[in-house]
């Protein structure tokens, strides 16, 4: 008697329908928590990876393109930023300190769109697109910023991603 009761025990605890419950209670919900965390957390490092795939240090504009950027910027700025961009008067410098002071923790959208429907002051989205991205190519040259093999687009989504920093 004694012994079909113990053998029983265990298999009782097992279809007792309330300890079902009470599992399913506990064990469901951190399941769905552990997943939802899961999910979570690699939708955070694909976002971040997104963000992070293009970095100002990354070498982002060409060689190329800076020369462009110099002609243009000779022809139509150079009469208030001066010929070596360090400005005058009331027109800023858009080299060294005057640069990092004014962009840095910036996005490039915004140095670029500054430009694109800003200047030259007299005649504000003059230019094309491709001249307003040489221009922002020119600059990230003499702020000492890295060339490399593709040319800097005008698409302005993409220049958001890019963070103007100081540190690589
Ligand atoms: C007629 C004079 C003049 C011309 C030409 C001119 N700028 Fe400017 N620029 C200014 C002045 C003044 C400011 C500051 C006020 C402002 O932001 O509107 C300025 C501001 C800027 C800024 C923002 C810098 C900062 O620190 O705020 C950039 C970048 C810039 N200019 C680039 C250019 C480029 C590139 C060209 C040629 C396509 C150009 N400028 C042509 C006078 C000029």
């Amino acid at each position: 008697m004694s012994t079909l009761l113990l053998m029983n025990f265990p298999q009782k605890v097992c279809n007792n329908p309330s300890m079902q419950i009470h599992l399913s209670k506990v064990v469901l919900p951190v399941v769905m928590l552990t997943a939802i965390a899961f999910l979570f957390s690699s939708e955070q490092q694909a976002v971040h990876a997104q963000q992070s795939a293009v970095g100002i240090w990354d070498g982002i504009y060409t060689e190329q393109q800076v020369a462009r950027g110099q002609s243009v910027y000779q022809e139509v700025c150079a009469s208030c930023h001066k010929e070596d961009l360090t400005g005058q008067d009331m027109t800023p410098s858009l080299v060294g300190i005057g640069f990092s002071f004014k962009w840095q923790g910036k996005n490039l959208q915004e140095l670029y769109a500054s430009m694109r429907y800003g200047m030259p002051q007299s005649a504000p989205g003059s230019l094309s697109d491709q001249a307003y991205a040489d221009l922002t190519a020119l600059l990230l040259s003499l702020n000492g910023y890295p060339p490399g093999e593709s040319e800097l687009g005008a698409d302005e989504d993409r220049l958001t991603l890019i963070e103007i920093t100081s540190q690589r």
